[in-house]
This record gives C-alpha cells, structure tokens and sequence, in this order.
C-alpha cells in the first residue's frame, strides 16, 4: 500500500503571510500542498485564484494539490497550469462535460482528479476511472474549512477504494480531518488526507510539524 500524503490547506493559513505559512509547512513535512479555490458561484465562498499560486510556486518543490470549487472550469485550466499546478482536481457536480475537461487537465500535462461532494454517490466517476490519477472525496459541504467530518462519507470511500482496484490512483478526503478521524480514514482506504484547520491551529508555525506528525502517526 501507498504511504499515506498529508496536503495541509492553505485556506486556513494566515493569508496575510501566505508566502510564510507555505514556508512553513513545507518545513513542517506537509507531502502537498492543498489550494483550495472557490468562485463564490459553485460554492458559497471565494479564496483565491491561479496568480495566487502562481506567486507561492517559487516558494516549495512540493506537489501542488489544487482543488477547483468553480464552474465553468475549462476556460481556467490553462492559467493553472500557467500557474505551476501539478494535481487539479475538478468537481464532478460542476459541469455536464466531466470527461471532456478530465482530459483537458492531462492534456495540458497535469494530474486529473475528480471530487464529489457529499450526496454525490460513487457511481458519477464509474466512466471515468481510466482518465484519473487521484479521486477527493468531500467530508464536509464544499466552501468553508474548520466543519465537522462526516462519518457517512467512510462508506464511499470504502467503496471507491475497491472500484479504483489496481488502477494507480490516489484517494484523498478532504474535510473536518483531524487526528481523531484520521485512521477512520485510511482504515476506508484513503491515501492522501487533507487538513486545514487541524494543521494550521495553534499559536504559532511552531506547532505545524507537531500536527502535521499528529494526522500522520494516527
Ligand atoms: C473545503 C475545502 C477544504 C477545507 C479543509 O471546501 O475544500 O480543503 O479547507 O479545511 P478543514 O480541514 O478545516 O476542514
Ligand atoms: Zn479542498
């Protein structure tokens, strides 16, 4: 099995020092870094956009995880990858051409992701498992980080950890993940966790490899 990839999330980082805080958790053993972009159209909420990431790209070698929470997505994928992305992973619910813009993303030579929020049932990535490298199953309602995990998200994952098979693709979970939910998690077969707030709580960045080691060791 895969080790596992903790992608802390910058949306909860101090945006005011947003250059820093990526410094930091790099420094802190975040494996990605999770960007998480909002267009206040398909999510209730806006953060940030490509030019954003673009200007922290110099500041790591680390994979760069960026999660779209917009639609339309195709007329943007080209900036992000402009931008230094190396995983994009796109919403399923966001537009009526999901393999299209799934092979829109390799096409521009990044990895394809797909994510679902969390009354999508698995059957929406079915056709397309051949065109992905990671799937992001949402344990929260996309928009806002610091919510609570939610449980009944664990039998999706059980059971897209067994339609991915021996295909070499990653299951992320993205949500409410904390040191208490963590194994949850892995036990249903997710590989990669993302955690915003449970990584970048606490007084200082002093305390980022500490939580980071936390979600880890769980
Ligand atoms: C929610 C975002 C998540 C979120 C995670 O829309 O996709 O990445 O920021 O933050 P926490 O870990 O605080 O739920
Ligand atoms: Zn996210």
């Amino acid at each position: 099995t895969n080790e596992i990839i903790i992608a802390p999330s910058i949306l909860a980082a101090d945006f005011a020092r947003l250059g820093e805080e990526v410094t930091a958790i790099d420094a802190a053993g975040a494996d990605w870094i999770h960007c998480d972009v909002m267009d206040g159209h398909f999510v209730p909420n806006i953060s940030f956009g490509a030019d954003v990431i673009k200007a922290l790209r110099p500041l790591t070698k680390k994979v760069f995880d960026v999660h779209l929470m917009i639609a339309p997505v195709d007329p943007y994928l080209e900036a992000f990858e402009k931008a230094g992305a190396d995983v994009v992973t796109i919403h399923a619910e966001a537009g009526p051409h999901l393999d299209r813009s799934l092979q829109a993303i390799r096409a521009l030579g990044m990895k394809a992701g797909v994510s679902l929020c969390p009354a999508t049932p698995e059957s929406a990535i079915e056709y397309v498992l051949d065109r992905l490298d990671l799937v992001l199953v949402m344990t929260v309602n996309p928009g806002f980080g610091g919510q609570s995990f939610l449980e009944s998200q664990l039998e999706k994952i059980a059971r897209i950890r067994t339609m991915i098979g021996e295909r070499p693709i990653r299951l992320e979970v993205d949500g409410g993940v904390t040191r208490d939910n963590a194994a949850a998690a892995a036990a249903a077969g997710a590989d990669a966790l993302v955690a915003g707030s449970a990584v970048f709580r606490g007084k200082s960045s002093a305390d980022y490899a500490g939580n980071i080691a936390a979600i880890r060791l769980a």
